[in-house]
């Protein structure tokens, strides 16, 4: 199966809010003592927004790969090394479960008292400590945030600030969470980079065929040789093409046109979202060492 993409344009979609978050992120950097940018466990490299370091300025930051649920272990564990590498920290979490966030607000504790160590603050932060999630769209900013402030709510204390626009979320033990996560937007320069973000529902995939979808994630499976059970689909093997992966889905699934024509582009819908409910297994498309 070929994975020749590049002759395919991109579609140029950049919604115009996008801008406009873009704009306010530097003005909510001044605001914040620590930035967490969340990306997505089956490609942490393809979901981050390259000029957001660039903007921090010394900033504290921090890396969670969300949706870790869906994401294979092994390959956790490599991003893992790879960051570790690059001199950067990176979480794994499900950010709908208690396991994984309940740690980060000490987690987030220590990482600013350390960086503050390093300039030589002499004093404690004599007020709660604020905190900016952000992220490329459908990473799972509002999911963490909600949970954070359901889960880790302050008992006592005051109601969520106002600073002029700014309303903030206090939790317990001091820490106050920016109330509307900052939304940034990845620098798609390539069409598998676009391909990557759409199937992981980043990028508004009404403008891309199905068949073009299902194919990218039919390579991109063998490229890192998935453990799928194609067996499930009917299949011996792993497919030899793509017409023949989606026409054994269509049988199987008896997505028929009327002759008994199968529905290759239902067949294409439903391969897509069995990867992306996870019905595939644990899948990280992205890893180290493989170029998106
Ligand atoms: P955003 O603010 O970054 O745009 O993302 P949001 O929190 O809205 O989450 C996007 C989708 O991802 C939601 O699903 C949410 O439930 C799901 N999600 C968030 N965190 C995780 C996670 O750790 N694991 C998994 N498997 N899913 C996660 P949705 O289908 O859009 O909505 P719904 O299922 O909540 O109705």
């Amino acid at each position: 199966m070929t994975g020749e993409f590049d002759s395919y344009p991109l579609t140029g979609w950049y919604p115009g809010h996008m801008m406009k978050a873009g704009r306010q992120m530097a003005a909510l950097l001044k605001l914040v003592d620590l930035v967490v940018e969340i990306v997505d466990a089956r490609a942490p490299l393809s979901t981050r927004n390259p000029d957001l370091r660039h903007i921090l300025t010394g900033k504290p930051f921090l890396v969670l790969a969300n949706k870790s649920d869906l994401a294979a272990p092994p390959a956790n564990r490599a991003w893992q090394n790879y960051f570790a590498k690059e001199g950067e920290t990176i979480r794994f979490v499900d950010a709908r479960k208690n396991g994984t966030v309940a740690k980060l607000p000490s987690l987030w504790r220590q990482t600013v008292t350390a960086a503050r160590n390093e300039r030589g603050a002499t004093r404690p932060l004599n007020r709660p400590l604020r905190i900016l999630i952000a992220g490329v769209p459908n990473v799972g900013k509002s999911t963490l945030v909600n949970h954070l402030h359901e889960s880790n709510r302050a008992k006592v204390g005051p109601k969520p600030g106002v600073t002029r626009t700014t309303q903030w979320i206090p939790l317990k033990d001091g820490i106050e969470l920016l109330d509307t996560p900052g939304i940034l937007w990845p620098n798609i320069k390539t069409k598998k980079h676009e391909l990557t973000l759409a199937l992981l529902d980043i990028f508004n995939d009404s403008l891309i065929p199905p068949e073009l979808l299902a194919h990218f994630l039919a390579w991109k499976l063998l490229e890192i040789n998935a453990n799928v059970r194609w067996i499930d689909y009917g299949l011996e093997t792993s497919p030899a093409s793509l017409t023949q992966l989606l026409e054994t889905i269509a049988h199987k699934r008896q997505f028929l046109k009327p002759g008994a024509i199968p529905d290759t582009q239902r067949a294409a819908i439903s391969f897509i979202k069995d990867f992306r409910d996870g019905k595939l297994g644990r899948i990280t498309i992205e890893r180290p060492g493989f170029n998106t």
